[in-house]
């Protein structure tokens, strides 16, 4: 049965002992037999005497013996023993809690046999068992700074209010601020609950068709308000039916968090475009903002949990939101793409393939 490598596709060595060595032992047996029929003849020419004859063949085919068992030894040594020692080791560090351990491969990748290829599995799985520890205490700390801030914050006011002196106006403003950051703690508590519930899988999406396009303008009617408050120019470009296949509810969330940061990162008098349109397989959906747009490097980390790349914005909200639309759009597997420019905008797009009747039977909403 031939074995191939996952990673590369080639084929691997089928045994970690080669064929070279099974007529390298051949070889020496043989030569070794000869070698005994010559000592025999030469025994017999010098006519030593009996007791000699037959020790000198015993002490000869006993170093013959040792010989060849410690060539195999080393061998086994060698090819076993010594990449399963350092695994063992290896492993014995990660189960201590060091994921810095990484085991050196045993041949070139064109040489590679199955147990090359298990060493790069562990370590592959140390990596991946590294990031998620880091990724966890990440979290924790995350979770305990942001929940910290408001915490000071509530502490702090609360404690002004307790002195005396105060105008009826400074204590309303504290009381104010009191509401926002409890407010605000509570929005990160929701948030992070949710995103356990997503990640640990407890919420399993409910998909049913509906029109997307009468999701998308509820949705949007919700930041009416805000496009008011900060005059914001705010097209909608839609169809009237698109019948889509997922989970209404969670595709709320994504609708709700890209279309608040839209409306959070563009300044007064901009622009926010929502439009959708479709083809005969897929739906497509993009939000643009003429808004401070991010850099590169801030795009390519703003999937993830508590990242905020614009300081100025950090006390609205917690970094958490994209992070929500990228689980639930890997549940619902629906992919996403965004393109920024620094001060120009930022444009996130999304393609979600249409509902055909003979998809399943549910009836539409
Ligand atoms: N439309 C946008 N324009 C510019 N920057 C954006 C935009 N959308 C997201 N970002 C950047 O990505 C970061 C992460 O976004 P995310 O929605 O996860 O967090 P947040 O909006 O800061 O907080 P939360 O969503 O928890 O209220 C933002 O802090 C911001 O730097
Ligand atoms: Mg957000």
């Amino acid at each position: 049965m031939s074995a191939f490598s996952r990673r590369t596709g080639k084929q691997l060595k089928e045994s970690r002992f080669p064929r070279s060595l099974f007529f390298t032992c051949l070889l020496s047996l043989l030569l070794a037999s000869g070698l005994h029929t010559g000592i025999i003849v030469l025994m017999n020419e010098m006519k030593l005497n009996e007791v000699i004859q037959s020790i000198i063949p015993v002490v000869y085919w006993t170093a013959a013996a040792v010989g060849l068992t410690i060539f195999i030894r080393y061998k086994i040594q060698q090819t076993y023993d010594l990449p399963t020692k350092q695994l063992a080791q290896a492993m014995d560090m990660v189960a201590n809690g060091d994921f810095s351990v990484y085991v050196p491969v045993l041949h070139t990748a064109d040489k590679a046999d199955y147990m090359d290829e298990m060493i790069q599995d562990f370590n592959r799985m140390v990596e991946e068992l590294g990031s998620i520890e880091t990724l966890k205490t990440d979290f924790f700390s995350n979770v305990s700074h942001e929940i910290k801030t408001p915490l000071a914050v509530i502490q702090n006011s609360a404690e002004m209010l307790k002195i005396q002196g105060h105008t009826p106006q400074q204590q309303q403003e504290y009381v104010d601020t009191i509401i926002q950051a409890s407010k605000r703690l509570s929005g990160l508590i929701t948030d992070i609950l949710k995103i356990n519930r997503l990640e640990k899988q407890t919420i399993s999406p409910e998909v049913c068709p509906y029109n997307i396009c009468s999701q998308l303008g509820e949705c949007a009617l919700q930041f009416e308000s805000s496009w008011e408050e900060k005059e914001i120019d705010f097209i909608a470009d839609m169809e009237d039916q698109a019948t889509i296949n997922a989970d209404p509810n969670l595709m709320e969330l994504v609708w709700n968090n890209l279309l608040s940061n839209a409306f959070k990162f563009t300044p007064n008098g901009g622009t926010i475009t929502l439009s959708q349109v479709s083809n005969e397989s897929d739906v497509t959906v993009s939000i643009s903002d003429s808004g401070c747009g991010m850099e590169a490097e801030t795009v390519r980390h703003i999937f993830d949990k508590f990242y905020q790349g614009d300081g100025s914005h950090a006390t609205k909200g917690n970094g958490l939101g994209l992070a929500i639309v990228k689980r639930v759009l890997e549940l619902m597997d629906f992919p996403i793409t965004v393109v920024s420019h620094p001060n120009k905008g930022t444009t996130f797009t999304l393609r979600i393939p249409l509902f055909k009747p003979d998809q399943n039977s549910a009836t539409e909403r």
